[in-house]
């Protein structure tokens, strides 16, 4: 349980606040860059609570505007994006992407009032398909974190955006909390007892259901959690038969990148970036990639159509509203709290779904909207399960106070490559002394990859 300072110290973004000033010294993967057309229209972003435009110039480079124009304020969502500028449409003041007017026609030729105008600009940069942006405080930006997501080829890699109406702590707590899986994401033939432990079916060691089936198989796992430079290292514990552990090994990585285990020997990986659009909305940044190859074309149907008529961790192609011009405004799924993420009572009732909820996201993302747009963390009540959260709320709280009080940098900010790191799993004897050591070559990600997963014993 929280104070109510506390609550409000983690969860509100905007300029000025304590988390938003730490969530600023980070770079934010904030648009697709398929999305954005050189010279073409320009997009409504809202970041940490302040309303921006989106817009890629003529020789490719994208810029991030602040939206009502430093003239009188009209927005320049309207404005023409032409030779390497945005242009308000009120009265023809243009601006490039670092922010500078370099045209001010309705003002006299012989005026230099241009020169004394700079626009709110923040810098971009795009790596594999993502643009990035840096809205914090230094004049040379630190580089881009080596998030491996985000830097292998592009064929390796499948991207998704969604809009969350919840504050981006919700998602980030949910996904370290490793016993929800056993329930709300439970998918039982018809007639099964609604235990899953009770199912017949015991893959062998080695096969591709078995470490999904240890998963199941103890549904309340050991949690262990350790700080590290870039955030928390959390990992559950699992008993496993022959006298072993199953662990899964998930890093937090802040501001607030989650990376989850593979669940399966050389599975693709997979993750999000919860970024806050401002303190009751989260773009929800969805990726699944593997390190050493392309994606197949099966794991590439799975998550763009999700499966069996139902959605997957990414939002299927046609599971977003008509696209409109508010901020993200393609982004926004069907199923939100207005229709109970067509939540389906008869299919909980038969056991087809534990849930009733359609799918993976829509399980996660309903139970985290149903909470309120930022929950009250006055009211919980915190188990040995919910040790992951409160491990990362620490850290988040005990960073943004050090950079508050003496302008300490936030973890990783100054060493982009610390986060260069993968979820991991492993079977390990439980005689294993250090689990932090027996995985690291498993989620530390140094030269050369490494295999996924430890193979169990055939
Ligand atoms: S308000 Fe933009 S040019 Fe006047
Ligand atoms: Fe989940």
């Amino acid at each position: 349980m929280l104070t109510r300072e506390e609550n409000d110290a983690l969860c509100r973004v905007g300029p000025g606040t304590l988390m938003g000033d730490m969530v600023r010294q980070y770079w934010l993967p904030f648009y697709l860059s398929s999305e954005l057309e050189a010279d073409g229209p320009p997009v409504r972003v809202r970041l940490l609570g302040e309303d921006l435009i989106a817009f890629r110039v003529t020789s490719g480079e994208v810029g991030l505007a602040g939206q009502h124009c430093p003239h009188r304020g009209a927005s320049l969502f309207f404005g023409r994006n032409e030779e390497e500028g945005l242009r308000c449409v009120y009265h023809g003041w243009k601006f490039d992407v670092a922010g500078n007017c370099v045209d001010m026609p309705n003002e006299p030729a012989e005026s230099n009032f241009k020169h004394k105008i700079h626009h709110t600009a923040y810098p971009c940069r795009e790596r594999n398909g993502v643009v990035w942006t840096y809205m914090g405080p230094l004049v040379e930006p630190p580089e881009l974190p080596h998030l491996e997501w985000n830097m292998v080829p592009e064929a390796q890699v499948y991207h998704t955006i969604r809009i969350a109406d919840n504050n981006f702590l919700q998602p980030i707590e949910g996904e370290y909390d490793s016993t929800h899986i056993g329930f709300l994401h439970q998918i039982l033939e018809p007639g099964d007892p609604a235990s899953a432990t009770e199912q017949i079916y015991v893959p062998r060691p080695g096969a591709s259901g078995f470490l999904p089936y240890l998963a199941r198989l103890d549904k309340s796992p050991v949690f262990e959690t350790v700080d590290t430079d870039y955030g928390v290292l959390i990992a559950t514990r699992r008993n496993a038969p022959d006298d072993s552990h199953y662990w899964r090994v998930y890093p937090f990585l802040l501001p607030f990148h989650t990376l989850i285990p593979p669940n399966g020997y050389d599975n693709p990986l997979q993750g999000h970036a919860w970024i806050p659009m401002d303190d009751e909305h989260t773009i929800c940044l969805c990726f699944t990639y593997h390190p050493t190859r392309p994606l197949s074309e099966d794991e590439q149907n799975g998550v763009r159509l999700g499966f069996d008529g139902l959605e997957g961790l990414h939002p299927s192609k046609n599971i977003f509203h008509p696209p409109s011009t508010r901020p993200y405004g393609k982004y926004w799924p069907k199923l939100e709290n207005d229709n109970d993420f067509m939540f389906d009572y008869e299919a909980q009732r038969t056991n087809r779904r534990y849930s009733g909820l359609p799918g993976i996201w829509p399980q996660d993302s309903g139970m985290q909207q149903s909470m309120g747009f930022i929950y009250d963390r006055t009211k919980e009540h915190l188990g040995v399960s919910d040790s992951g959260q409160i491990r990362i709320r620490h850290r988040m709280l005990s960073a943004a106070r050090a950079l508050r009080k003496d302008g300490t940098p936030p973890p990783g900010v100054e060493d982009p490559g610390v986060f260069h790191l993968r979820p991991a799993e492993a079977v390990l004897p439980r005689s294993t002394e250090s689990w932090v050591d027996a995985t690291r070559e498993l989620y530390r990600v140094e030269g050369a990859v490494k295999g996924l997963g430890t193979p169990a014993s055939t």
